[in-house]
């Protein structure tokens, strides 16, 4: 009796509590490990009013949208914001040279003036629950990672079925801690998402890929969509007859602005975070895997942006594309300078000398954990190798657009020449025939040309010769190894460059079909090519790296052991998260101080017309000359525009409300501070930050300079 009551005392004296600002934690744990502290540091709700699957909470108003962004509701009709950024595929999707909404920006005035998107989804969590002993039932130690994985899918198969019987949900099992525990996620899937708002690129897009992962900033970066339900209530696919989602809760949006050391929230879904990887990791990454890309895609923008300039066609063609392009490479750029200025892989080395001490003091702990590092340093020197030509086929090879457009012709090929029914080769040719419109609708050749001869070049240049199969290799000395002249043929003979024969041709028979693409020019470059790259690269990429996966699994329970007075948090995977922290500017260098926040009045120093990402609006102007802010303007009467604070974020969190103690909305998460970018390897409470539109920015345009006041009036308001 005694003795539990002790063991009680400890436990509650030494709980082990967040660290500040880094993590990004399980809405479920929250009361358990997050309410006190986040408490302590100003929220003024409880953990069960953010997460709570007993009642409303603010869950039921944030969604994932599509696949990589995060959403949330915020009127009792189903209206959603995101980042613009977010909705930029669909804004350019129903963008032609007539109706450029990317340029001029788009509003529905009424619900009939909302555009459909089929095919997009919004997905919102039901609930998450732990069933780490379910998943791993009849798994034991000494089991092939194979065999272990075999097991697990099948338990996971077993569980979605039960969690999803009889509902309209949709469940998925995922693994947090490297595959040491595992969650169980039940969503509701929304089928028919609407484009109700975007403001023009000069707002939402405003500083372009120039500013990009950069503070001080000025982009309006908000886009407004809603949720449509079939007449039940119930998600269903596209119809007019849908009506808009009533939802659970919808976020209340708070106009009374933001101080400095604020407490501030962030509620969505990261993507991925890597604080467990090893020095061999992290030197990987660091000095290949990066510079690698960030070359290669150097070379590749070099030559696009050339194109945009010079055409408005190929700069609506290209916006997205380029933006996609230039975000991975400006975000890598980042992340190497962090890497080197807090000298990660060197304090990596040190934990593991740590953990090698920390081994040697036990005997169980040798004979557990003993072979662990020695492993991890054997695996990563084999990892080189074929890293480096992973790295050079996918950001080189892969990142020409015809080349990927002709490569998904290979399994049609595959197809055609199979013994597969009839009925299934004619789905499949026209499923091939479907995406040629798509494809050429966004595509500019003589770009994509250029692109080919410099990245087949590079390619050709640094991987191992043996990535070069003997009718690759024919073919290109029949060339003399001259790739602008091989570019030359290609673009100017090979049949994937010419839609209108490429459909003619699909109408034969599947052997005419066959044998036209096996002597097409581009087809018989790169089928080797990529044959090889399956056979030899990347299938031993993926054998090394299940052996890496097994292994990060038990180094991480290893060093959870080791440190067990630290709360580790689980690695973001795109599953609803919250991460906490303050409003706060930054020193990025010696003599430098950033403010916590950004006005209009910084848009107008920017402005300059020559240059694309600071172009004004003339009527943003008017407004700012007339400062004609209504209840949106700060005290001293100024229009804010974006504010930074201390929360953990990654890739994914891009439209995630950003919310204040009460709860109440005050911004659109879109953005880290480059200084910060290597957050999802180390973070560093000095220099990390996220980047948030202030949701009184958002009102401003939505209200005063695009008149959708409706939209305002929907959305519930308050002053604190
Ligand atoms: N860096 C932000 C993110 O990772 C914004 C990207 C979109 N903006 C751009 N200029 N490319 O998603
Ligand atoms: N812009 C990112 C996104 O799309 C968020 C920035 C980050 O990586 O933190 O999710």
């Amino acid at each position: 009796m005694k003795r539990v009551f002790i063991i009680s005392i400890i436990i509650t004296i030494f709980l082990p509590f967040a660290q500040a600002d880094e993590g990004m934690w399980l809405p479920y744990l929250l009361k358990q490990l997050n309410e006190k502290d986040m408490q302590s540091k100003g929220l003024r709700i409880s953990a069960d009013d953010i997460y709570s699957i007993n009642q409303g909470s603010l869950k039921d108003a944030v969604v994932l949208f599509g696949g990589g962004c995060t959403g949330e509701i915020v009127s009792d009709q189903g209206l959603l914001l995101t980042n613009h950024h977010c909705g930029y595929g669909r804004i350019q999707a129903h963008s032609s040279l007539e109706h450029d909404y990317l340029t001029n920006g788009f509003w529905a005035m009424n619900k009939s003036e909302e555009l459909p998107n089929p095919g997009f989804t919004v997905t919102m969590l039901i609930s998450m629950s732990d069933i780490t002993a379910e998943v791993l039932k009849d798994v034991t130690e000494t089991m092939s990672e194979t065999e272990r994985n075999k097991i697990i899918e099948k338990n996971s198969k077993q569980i979605i079925e039960k969690a999803t019987e009889g509902t309209h949900y949709r469940a998925t099992v995922k693994s947090i801690y490297n595959g040491n525990q595992y969650l169980l996620f039940v969503n509701e899937v929304f089928e028919d998402i609407r484009l109700v708002g975007a403001p023009p690129s000069s707002v939402g897009k405003h500083g372009g890929d120039t500013d990009n992962w950069m503070w001080p900033r000025h982009t309006g970066d908000f886009s407004v969509f809603r949720i449509y339900v079939g007449k039940d209530g119930k998600p269903a696919p596209y119809s007019k007859d849908n009506v808009p989602y009533k939802p659970k809760r919808h976020l209340s949006i708070s106009v009374k602005g933001i101080e400095p050391n604020d407490f501030t929230f962030v509620f969505g879904y990261p993507g991925t975070t890597e604080q467990f990887l090893t020095s061999w990791a992290v030197e990987l990454i660091q000095n290949q895997t990066n510079p690698i890309a960030i070359n290669l895609r150097t070379q590749r923008l070099d030559v696009i942006k050339k194109y945009m300039q010079e055409d408005r066609l190929t700069r609506i063609q290209y916006a997205a594309k380029a933006a996609s392009i230039a975000n991975g490479w400006k975000k890598w750029i980042g992340e190497n300078k962090g890497l080197i200025r807090l000298n990660t892989i060197e304090k990596k080395r040190t934990l593991e000398a740590e953990f090698t001490q920390w081994i040697a003091k036990d005997k169980t702990r040798q004979q557990t954990y003993g072979d662990i590092l020695p492993q991890y340093e054997q695996l990563y020197r084999q990892t080189a190798r074929l890293s480096k030509e992973d790295s050079y086929f996918r950001e080189a090879v892969y990142s020409i657009e015809i080349v990927r457009f002709a490569w998904a012709f290979v399994p049609l090929v595959n197809l055609l020449g199979s013994a597969a029914s009839a009925d299934k080769i004619e789905e499949a040719i026209n499923a091939h025939a479907g995406r040629i419109e798509g494809f050429f609708k966004d595509y500019n050749p003589t770009l994509d040309k250029e692109i080919f001869g410099l990245l087949m070049q590079s390619y050709y240049d640094n991987t191992d010769k043996s990535s070069f199969p003997p009718q690759t290799e024919k073919l290109l000395k029949s060339y003399k190894y001259n790739l602008k002249a091989l570019a030359d043929d290609i673009y100017s003979k090979s049949i994937f460059l010419q839609p209108d024969k490429l459909r003619s041709l699909l109408e034969n028979k599947p052997a005419k079909i066959v044998s036209s693409l096996e002597n097409d020019l581009l087809f018989r470059l790169i089928r080797p090519v990529f044959a090889n790259y399956i056979q030899t690269i990347a299938s031993e990429l993926d054998r090394l790296e299940t052996q890496i996966d097994s292994l990060n699994r038990l180094w991480t329970k290893a060093l959870m052991e080791m440190q067990s007075d630290k709360t580790f948090y689980p690695d973001a995977n795109l599953t609803l998260r919250v991460t906490y922290g303050k409003i706060d500017g930054y020193q990025p260098a010696d003599g430098v101080s950033y403010k916590y926040y950004t006005t209009l009045k910084g848009i107008m120093e920017k402005e300059d017309p020559e240059i694309y990402d600071y172009a004004v609006d003339p009527k943003l102007k008017q407004l700012y000359l007339t400062k004609d802010y209504g209840r949106y303007a700060m005290s001293n009467g100024e229009m804010p525009v974006a504010f930074i604070a201390t929360n953990h974020t990654t890739g994914g969190n891009s439209g995630s409300p950003v919310l204040n103690a009460d709860g109440h909305l005050i911004g659109l998460n879109f953005d880290r501070c480059w200084e910060g970018t290597m957050s999802d390897i180390e973070y560093d409470a000095d220099q990390c930050r996220n980047i948030s539109v202030d949701i009184r920015y958002c009102l401003f345009i939505m209200d005063k300079f695009a008149g959708a006041t409706h939209l305002v009036n929907e959305m519930t308001i308050v002053e604190n």
